[in-house]
């Protein structure tokens, strides 16, 4: 199995491959929040274990409340699921496209979900000669009338490019005039800086078309949990995917992690905290070298582009494994050739090895 067809996070694979000690795997690859889960998901966990002895509400309508408190929507609005993944997938299926756009390079289960729903894809290229940044006005030329849904992953994964909330609004006028369905990815928004106003939770009651996916396995680091929340003000859409879902797809425990996370708003301020910091000062000391192009983001990961023709992206992920260090080779996403790294943000000292490590690598 080729490396880079694996989901990113996937140190059980790589750690077989390889025979490398999962434990001695640095993973840059998976885009989990380094801080690690909230103490108080892990006080909640030892002191209720008992939780599992019982199902969970069924309409989850405490843990809807509490996510409807933190993205500042009504909880009529929320569906939750086992991981974003099984929204994407509800969606998709629920909607039923027969030709979709999707903006790309992006991450790839919307593709193939589509595709297994039976409906065909057309990309829509970020430009590199643009920075990978969204152009409203190629997309919308883009959406001719027999496209029935749009899917955008904000920000991008794997460019870190965003969307800024007035440029979702322009896209989603004219979707909603052509009758377009619009899916927006924001598994990653909460590392986005304060100060750039990117989610389009706020234009949710205005787009009955409008379908969000929202994760936690990212910024409160359980990708094990399971839990993900749609966000969408046309209740007939959450209903019908709601009777596609097996009941009780969440847990006893991921009901009562979400219900404590959402509240938790000293991690998510340290998070965005130390994310900022990091990035920024990752993007400092990468933008002084010659043999890249660091392109900008708003996530808690970087993309960059080697300018050098005599090395190519398998051979660093290959020469850094060896050390334990897992970036993602990401050249097999659609328009990123065999020069495309990502490696998302983890603990100072690890990014500070992984950093000499690259320079002594490409700079050198
Ligand atoms: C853009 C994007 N969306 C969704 C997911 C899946 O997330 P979840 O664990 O919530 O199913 C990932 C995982 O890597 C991702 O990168």
């Amino acid at each position: 199995m080729k490396v880079n067809n694996i989901h990113g996070g996937d140190t059980d694979v790589v750690s077989r491959l390889y025979g490398i000690d999962k434990a001695d795997i640095k993973n840059f690859s998976g885009n989990v929040n380094p801080l690690g889960l909230p103490q108080s998901v892990r006080d909640a966990i030892i002191n209720n274990p008992d939780v599992i002895t019982g199902y969970p509400d069924v309409s989850y309508v405490e843990l809807r409340a509490a996510i409807a408190e933190y993205t500042g929507t009504d909880s009529e609005n929320i569906i939750v699921g086992n991981g974003s993944t099984e929204l994407i997938s509800g969606f998709i299926k629920t909607v039923s496209p027969k030709k979709a756009v999707i903006v790309s390079p992006a991450y790839s289960e919307y593709q193939r979900e589509i595709e297994l729903t039976g409906g065909s894809v057309v990309l829509f290229e970020l430009e590199e000669s643009e920075d990978f940044k969204l152009n409203t006005d190629k997309l919308k030329k883009a959406l001719t009338s027999d496209i029935d849904l749009l899917v955008i992953c904000n920000p991008n994964n794997p460019t870190g490019s965003y969307v800024s909330e007035e440029q979702a609004s322009e896209i989603l006028t004219h979707c909603e005039q052509n009758g377009i369905y619009t899916m927006i990815d924001e598994t990653y928004i909460e590392f986005a800086d304060e100060d750039v106003k990117i989610s389009a939770v706020p234009l949710a009651d205005k787009f009955k078309k409008l379908f969000i996916t929202r994760g936690t396995s990212k910024f409160f680091a359980c990708p094990g949990l399971r839990l993900g929340y749609g966000i969408c003000s046309d209740k007939d859409i959450i209903s019908k995917i709601n009777t596609k879902k097996d009941p009780w797809s969440v847990n006893s425990f991921a009901e009562l992690c979400g219900k404590t996370m959402f509240t938790d708003t000293e991690f998510e301020k340290k998070t965005k905290a130390f994310i900022t910091g990091e990035r920024n000062k990752i993007k400092t000391e990468l933008s002084k070298w010659k043999n890249i192009k660091l392109y900008d983001t708003q996530s808690n990961f970087f993309l960059f582009k080697l300018l050098r023709d005599d090395i190519t992206s398998s051979q660093i992920f290959e020469n850094l494994i060896r050390d334990g260090l897992l970036v993602r080779d990401a050249s097999d996403f659609p328009y990123l050739g065999e020069s495309f790294i990502r490696f998302c943000i983890l603990l100072p000292e690890d990014n500070s090895r992984l950093i000499n490590k690259l320079y002594n690598i490409i700079e050198k």
